[in-house]
């Protein structure tokens, strides 16, 4: 067992997800914050609780990086905005835990790139790929078969599309499993953080998209499972709680104790599981085209949905329009590969500009 301290960079760390790092940290004595950053919220009052030298709003998240040296970063920003966090870490092979699902969707052949040539670890911390993480660990990828990532379904599960019109933003943001920054409750509502994680388990594991399933599981109890090519499937089963798979990646390889209770078998848990309705939710199906193009098709798809996700948030547009500005979005670009970031940032500011087009002026 090591004894040493880690120091970790927490990118985002004003969000939900920043948040609960912090709490887990905070009971750690084997983890100390190096670094804090976010995106506009004042950060005294945290870098004054944790003692926290290096602190950034706002600005290039890699300049506090190259400040602070962290022994590992946690990316938990939302959005593209934390593409230039990844990147950096795992060019450099410094340890990343990885929230940011979105920098892995848009950067996704540039990050697996820059991740071979660092050599560093890249630890998952969205549950369900944190899951999948834990049922691989030390087995052969050839006796994999598939992965099953699992969606809760949202708070519209069961809807026609006709009841998914008049739907509002509160209504959006009340997830029935899980509490969370607005963009991923409302990725959550329209199965678009699905797909976002279709995307991202393509990349963790490379493994072909054909070969990673979606199921709806309601109960968001069972975050993924393994099939093995002998029948086998594995599964990982814990309360919908982030702390665990926070403290997984932040701890590893020790997994430390949490706060969260162990899971209690007799108080009436169901595991239930149906497909997805594609229909209601064209999102996911848009994902898995997207991810199936390659080439900067994630990357567009990421942008569109950012667009779409913030104009329904500011009430510019109905929930049942974000799917079609996204698919308009992607019928337009022409998903050439990215040979470098720049080219990236350009894929994506293209995609933004043209989902932009379908919104009525300010
Ligand atoms: N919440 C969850 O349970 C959960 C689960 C799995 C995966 N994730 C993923 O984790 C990421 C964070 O989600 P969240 O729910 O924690 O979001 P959130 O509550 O909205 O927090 C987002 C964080 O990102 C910061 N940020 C935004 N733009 C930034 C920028 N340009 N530079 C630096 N920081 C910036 C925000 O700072 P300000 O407060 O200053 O704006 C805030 O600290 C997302 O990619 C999400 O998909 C979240």
């Amino acid at each position: 067992m090591t004894t040493d301290v880690r120091r970790i960079a927490l990118l985002g760390a004003t969000g939900s997800i920043g948040r609960q790092a912090l709490e887990v940290i905070s009971a750690d004595p084997g983890l100390s914050v190096g670094a804090l950053a976010s995106g506009s919220q004042s950060l005294d009052e945290l870098a004054a609780a944790h003692a926290v030298e290096h602190v950034q709003v706002g600005g290039d998240l890699t300049e506090i990086l190259e400040a602070s040296e962290p022994d590992l970063v946690l990316n938990a920003v939302v959005g593209f905005a934390g593409v230039g966090a990844t990147l950096w870490a795992l060019e450099r092979g410094v340890t990343l835990a990885l929230a940011n699902k979105e920098s892995l969707v848009a950067a996704g052949d540039l990050a697996v790139a820059a991740w071979k040539r660092g050599g560093g670890l890249l630890l998952p911390v969205d549950s369900e790929h944190s899951a999948v993480f834990q049922c691989l660990e030390g087995r052969a990828t050839e006796t994999v078969h598939s992965l099953v990532l699992t969606a809760s379904g949202g708070p519209f599960r069961n809807r026609s599309f006709a009841d998914l019109e008049s739907v509002t933003v509160e209504e959006a943001l009340a997830h029935p499993t899980w509490s969370m920054g607005p963009k991923i409750t409302v990725d959550s509502a329209t199965l678009a953080n699905k797909g976002l994680e279709l995307i991202e388990a393509h990349y963790l594991f490379g493994l072909e998209y054909e070969r990673i399933e979606v199921v709806v599981h309601p109960s968001s109890v069972v975050h993924a499972l393994v099939r093995f090519r002998d029948g086998a499937a594995l599964a990982h089963l814990g309360y919908p709680d982030m702390r665990v798979p926070i403290s997984f990646a932040l701890t590893y390889p020790e997994r430390r104790a949490t706060s969260v209770p162990a899971l209690d078998f007799t108080a009436g848990m169901t595991l239930e599981f149906e497909p997805p309705d594609l229909e209601c939710f064209p999102l996911l199906r848009l994902a898995r085209e997207a991810g199936g193009r390659g080439g900067t098709y994630p990357c567009a798809f990421n942008a569109a949905n950012e667009v779409a996700v913030a104009a329904f948030l500011d009430g510019r547009i109905g929930f049942v329009e974000i799917a079609p500005l996204v698919e308009d979005a992607l019928a337009q670009v022409d998903g050439a590969p990215a040979r470098d970031v720049t080219e990236l940032v350009q894929a994506d500011e293209e995609a933004r500009r043209l989902a932009g087009r379908r919104l009525a002026p300010v």
